[in-house]
């Protein structure tokens, strides 16, 4: 018997295509979450239809610094109107990407530098960006989405020469987050000092501060984790990082694989720290 007459193999096969093509973005959502509750969930429609959308070129590092026209929502503005009263001018957002990697941005730099909230491509269907830093030869095609944080400011494009950890994609998640927890009192290089001073922040941010904060909540704070690298020097944090448990047995460190450029860079990092 034939069970798909026209009109039905029509659907099922627009039904095959919408599930099956790889770009569709019907289940892309952000969770908004503050004091650990859920505000909002946001999608990816609210964004397309919001008000203040726009096209925006973006000097994209990733690309060699091509400019990449993106659709957008000014970061700042959206997430003040979205999380209303839970967001009070003294906190921080963590931007939280879809591999745990969080970024933290003080609202006032989200302003100075212009971050948007990239949510499509202008130019393709396909949410993507080529990689060329993290694969230099062949340059992979990575997903952007549900959300990508861009910058449009100079300073911000400086920044992204050095680094683009700033510059969180694969969005899943931002939170309001109190700045004594993530961000206060932690140096952070000027943007006119030594590269290898604000390459080195960089390492701290990507690959120590998640436990080695401004408190003491989860590992010794940055301030006495520096002191113990100041003393004991460089050769020893190498060891340390590869292996905490061969100098302190039971160290509650996890074994960390530091390139050796990211090894000097962190390290002249922590000279920097008081
Ligand atoms: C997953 C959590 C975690 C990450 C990530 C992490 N550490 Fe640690 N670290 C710890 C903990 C926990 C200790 C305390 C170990 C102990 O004494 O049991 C520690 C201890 C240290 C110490 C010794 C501090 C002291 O005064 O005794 C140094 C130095 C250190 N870490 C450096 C680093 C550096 C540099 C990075 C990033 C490249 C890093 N850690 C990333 C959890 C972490």
């Amino acid at each position: 018997m034939n069970y798909l007459t026209g009109g039905s193999a029509t659907i099922l096969i627009a039904l095959l295509l919408y599930f099956f093509l790889p770009f569709h973005h019907h289940d892309e959502k952000v969770d908004l979450f503050a004091d650990g509750s859920l505000v909002t969930t946001l999608s990816l429609t609210d964004l397309s239809t919001h008000p203040a959308s726009q096209i925006i070129q973006v000097k994209l590092a990733h690309e060699k610094f091509a400019d990449i026209p993106f659709r957008a929502v000014p970061a700042l503005d959206l997430l003040s109107s979205l999380f209303g009263a839970r967001l009070s001018s003294q906190d921080a957002l963590a931007f939280i990407c879809s591999d745990g990697y969080r970024y933290v941005a003080h609202q006032a730099q989200l302003r100075q530098d212009q971050a948007y909230l990239a949510y499509a491509r202008a130019d393709q269907g396909h949410f993507y960006f080529r990689n060329f830093i993290a694969d230099p030869k062949g340059g992979k095609t990575q997903e952007a989405g549900p959300l990508f944080l861009v910058w449009q400011s100079k300073n911000s494009e400086t920044l992204a020469h050095t680094s683009t950890a700033s510059w969180p994609f694969q969005i899943v998640k931002i939170e309001v987050v109190p700045p004594t927890k993530d961000l206060a009192a932690i140096p952070v290089p000027r943007p006119d000092a030594a590269l290898e001073l604000r390459q080195g922040y960089e390492v701290y941010r990507q690959r120590c501060m998640s436990c080695h904060g401004s408190s003491e909540e989860i590992a010794p704070s940055i301030f006495i984790m520096a002191k113990t690298v100041q003393k004991q020097g460089k050769h020893w944090l190498g060891e340390w990082t590869k292996n905490p448990q061969a100098l302190k047995p039971g160290a509650k460190m996890p074994a960390l694989a530091l390139e050796s450029k990211h090894l000097e860079e962190v390290y002249q990092y922590l000279q920097f720290i008081p």
